[in-house]
């Protein structure tokens, strides 16, 4: 096995091309993207994607989640793959790179060992997770939750939008319902760029974040019960405000954040008003409280807090309160081998880098449940992302695709 050697580099000019081609399947409305999962513009890119791993010689499995596992083979029949990936499904409002990058970078590191006529012992497995955003069906990272053995493969078909769609159902509807068992295939490792998604790296003057850890969430989803009424003839000691309950708790998720500082968060993104008219104070309120924390004992600590003190809110206002949670994974620890590789294929190519803690969640997270498996970072203008104003230069993207192919490349083992 011979090392890669320093000048080793992608195709920066084709990897950001192949991301501006993407970006136009499923255009948002402020520049970036609404490529949402089960979409017809979600079929749209998987096509697109498909076409080009064809064109780079890969063969394509898909699993009963519709996830697409493009496969290079490697030299050692025995030789269990690495998969690279992420996921090319957006939120409403999304950026051009959020999962792309990922997805797009391990496309462009396998078009790279072929330019270059490169043999791995291992074979390498492209991969295009379905539905990590978690915008249209909860929980996030639901087909590597799966896959991961994490979450019942019934309990994903039955997850439902807001419109009432069925994950199953729409999965058949876009024709990705593919027939591999899933789950049945066993890694050797697992590789994902993605971009930082916060303000770290750039404001270090890092190009690479050698990604150590992964924060654990909870999701957990509230329906409150109050009484439709008219909201100019009520009375106020007569409601039964449901709504004014959803803004205690909302304020109490901020004080029990605020109160676990450092390394905690909290915060409401999704609210349901029903039946939202102007004039009707809420029957039924729903929204999903999203907590998160790198500490185990803080994480499951604020949960705690926050559905005692809301029980004790609705209480006082006589609101009923139910909580269901419909999203979670403990805080993860990645593979110190592996991570080892990025931090090594950091310095080998002279790139500046950080150790750094992934505040969002991805894939990797369900992928290290079942092999050893890592991330590699590249930074984003201002740290925005889940914002169609995401950006990235051209410049990160290549370097964190260039640590990314030297690490996947000591992980499949070069062969002649
Ligand atoms: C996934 O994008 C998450 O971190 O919510
Ligand atoms: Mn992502
Ligand atoms: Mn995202």
């Amino acid at each position: 096995m011979s090392a890669p050697g320093e000048n080793l580099r992608i195709n920066s000019a084709r990897l950001w091309d192949s991301l501006m081609e993407m970006a136009k399947i499923g255009p948002g409305v402020a520049g970036g993207c609404n490529r949402q999962t089960l979409t017809d513009d979600d079929a749209t890119g998987r096509a697109l994607f498909q076409e080009w791993c064809e064109d780079a010689g890969l063969s394509m499995g898909v699993d009963q989640m519709g996830t697409m596992f493009m496969t290079r083979p490697g030299e050692d029949p025995d030789a269990l793959p690495v998969y690279v990936g992420s996921h090319l499904d957006t939120q409403p409002t999304g950026g051009k790179y959020d999962g792309v990058l990922g997805v797009l970078g391990a496309l462009e590191v396998v078009r790279t060992l072929n330019d270059l006529g490169i043999k791995t012992r291992h074979p390498i497995v492209v991969t295009n997770w379905t539905n990590e955003e978690g915008a249209r069906f909860a929980p996030a990272m639901l087909a590597s939750g799966v896959f991961a053995g994490a979450i019942p493969l019934d309990y994903a078909y039955g997850r439902t939008d807001m419109e009432g769609a069925s994950f199953g159902a729409e999965l058949e509807r876009i024709g990705w319902k593919g027939e591999e068992e899933v789950g049945a295939r066993k890694m050797h490792a697992y590789f994902e760029l993605h971009i930082e998604q916060g303000p770290i790296l750039e404001a270090k003057e890092k190009t690479i974040g050698v990604v150590t850890h992964c924060q654990g969430l909870w999701w957990l989803e509230f329906t409150l019960t109050g009484k439709e009424a008219h909201t100019g003839s009520t009375p106020m000691p007569m409601r039964v405000n449901a709504g004014l309950a959803m803004a205690r708790i909302f304020e109490m998720v901020q004080e029990v954040a605020m109160a676990a500082q450092p390394n905690a968060v909290g915060g409401v993104g999704q609210v349901k008003f029903a039946p939202n008219s102007r004039n009707v104070l809420p029957g039924k309120v729903v929204f999903t409280v999203d907590i998160r924390s790198p500490d185990q004992a803080k994480l499951d600590g604020m949960r705690a807090e926050i559905e005692k003190r809301a029980a004790v809110i609705c209480e006082e206002l006589g609101v009923g309160c139910a909580v269901e949670p419909v999203g979670h994974f403990d805080p993860v620890t990645f593979a110190p081998e592996l991570v080892g590789r990025v931090r090594k294929a950091a310095e080998t190519l002279g790139y500046s880098h950080l150790d750094i803690i992934s505040g969002a969640g991805h894939d990797a997270c369900w992928a290290a449940k079942v092999a050893p498996a890592t991330m590699v970072m590249c930074p984003c203008v201002g740290g925005l992302s889940h914002n169609e104003a995401e950006e990235i230069s051209p410049e990160w993207a290549a370097a964190g695709t260039d640590v990314l192919l030297h690490a996947v490349l000591e992980t499949a083992e070069i062969v002649g």
